[in-house]
């Protein structure tokens, strides 16, 4: 499939941990990007990183906009200056565990500020959009490996956004047939790029499993604690499709390509995972193996809401999109490694 070449995407979210490394994709395979981002979970030394990775001429093909999507005339300020080809929508709130307490902030960052972009991409006639869904909306799957056409369940106020944000975006594209929609269910995002440069930088305690078992490699939490070893599963651990975020970013560039080369592709969702299982226990064993270090940890009791066993199918994305997982688990905590050894504060510098 031909690529077109000098396309201009807009990039929301784009100083996060998926985006700059999309980010850094997208320039490489000759695209503009414009990043519109508050950094209310991000900084712009990521971006400034993702400038020094491409180097000084594909440098020249990035813009950064610092703007929030609750702001329409944020939005409208970009549309009116740039014509946008697609749009990438990264940006939203992601902790689950912040949603249940304030679902608010859920609903009004995730739906108002989509909504923003809906509204403001129809004016401006740019109607390709890529969204970031989640695996969330598998809810507590029956089955398992999970396949685009299951029944869809929101388990929480971040996954119930995520389930509304599909389910509009169904809605829009069904009453205006123009729009082009691919829905992207991501699993467990976890590595980082190859150079060490960029990778995950969550504020405060993480929540997710990889960039805490970074943090006690680095010495800045003192041990793991393994929510659940009495699962029906191999080692009793919770079991989980891990994805390296640099197979993520080009499953990004298939699904564009998708959308800037389809008509009538109408809205349509992919899993982006691997296909493989693997415990919370194996991957504490994977990332003792590639950095060297011990991790202690504690076995403690289940974490409510969490399902036993999650993985993709992943036939739909290799089938339609010509894209495939390459990495495993072993690269994976390789490339967190190199990124946690070299930034044990992330972008900052030790407080
Ligand atoms: P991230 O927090 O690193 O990146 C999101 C970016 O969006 C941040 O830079 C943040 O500052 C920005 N942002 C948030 N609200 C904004 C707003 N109103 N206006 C402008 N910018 C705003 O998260 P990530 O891991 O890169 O995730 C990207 C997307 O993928 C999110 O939508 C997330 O829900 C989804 N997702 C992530 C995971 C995961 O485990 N990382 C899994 C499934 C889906
Ligand atoms: N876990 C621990 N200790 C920790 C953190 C996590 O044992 O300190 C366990 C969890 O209990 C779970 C597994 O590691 O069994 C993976 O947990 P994560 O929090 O890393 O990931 P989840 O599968 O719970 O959820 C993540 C994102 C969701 C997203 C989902 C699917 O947080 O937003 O992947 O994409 F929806």
């Amino acid at each position: 499939m031909a690529v077109p070449q000098e396309q201009t995407i807009l990039v929301t979210g784009g100083a996060g941990f998926i985006g700059t490394h999309t980010v850094v994709q997208l320039l490489n395979k000759g695209f503009r990007v414009s990043i519109i981002d508050n950094l209310d979970n991000s900084v712009e030394e990521a971006v400034n990183r993702v400038r020094c990775l491409v180097g000084p001429d594909l440098s020249k093909k990035l813009q950064f906009h610092l703007g929030d999507l609750r702001n329409k005339e944020d939005l409208e300020k970009l549309f009116s200056e740039t014509k946008f080809d697609a749009v990438i929508h990264f940006a939203g709130l992601k902790a689950v565990g912040e949603s249940v307490q304030y679902p608010m902030r859920y609903f009004d960052n995730n739906l108002i500020g989509t909504l923003n972009l809906y509204q403001v991409m129809t004016k401006y006639g740019c109607k390709k959009m890529v969204f970031s869904s989640s695996a969330t909306v598998y809810g507590q799957p029956e089955k398992i490996p999970c396949v685009e056409d299951f029944n869809l369940m929101a388990m929480n106020p971040y996954g119930r956004t995520k389930l509304f944000l599909e389910e509009i975006a169904r809605d829009i594209q069904k009453a205006e047939p123009d729009w082009r929609i691919i829905l992207l269910r991501y699993f467990n995002p976890v590595g980082a790029h190859e150079s060490g440069k960029l990778g995950e930088d969550p504020k405060g305690i993480p929540n997710n499993l990889m960039p805490y078992i970074q943090q006690v490699a680095v010495g800045r939490l003192p041990v793991l604690n393994v929510y659940g070893h009495d699962y029906p599963t191999k080692d009793g651990s919770a079991v989980r499709d891990y994805i390296h975020v640099m197979d993520l970013a080009d499953g990004h560039i298939a699904a564009l390509q998708k959308l800037l080369t389809t008509d009538n592709i109408g809205c349509v969702a992919y899993n982006l995972g691997t296909g493989c299982g693997t415990s919370v226990l194996e991957m504490v064993a994977a990332f003792e193996k590639a950095s060297g270090k011990k991790i202690p940890f504690k076995l403690c009791p289940r974490r409510p809401g969490d399902a036993t066993a999650v993985y993709a199918s992943t036939e739909k994305a290799e089938k339609e999109l010509g894209w495939k997982a390459k990495y495993g688990i072993e690269e994976m905590c390789r490339d967190q490694w190199n990124w946690a050894s070299n930034n044990p504060w992330g972008y900052q510098s030790k407080p």
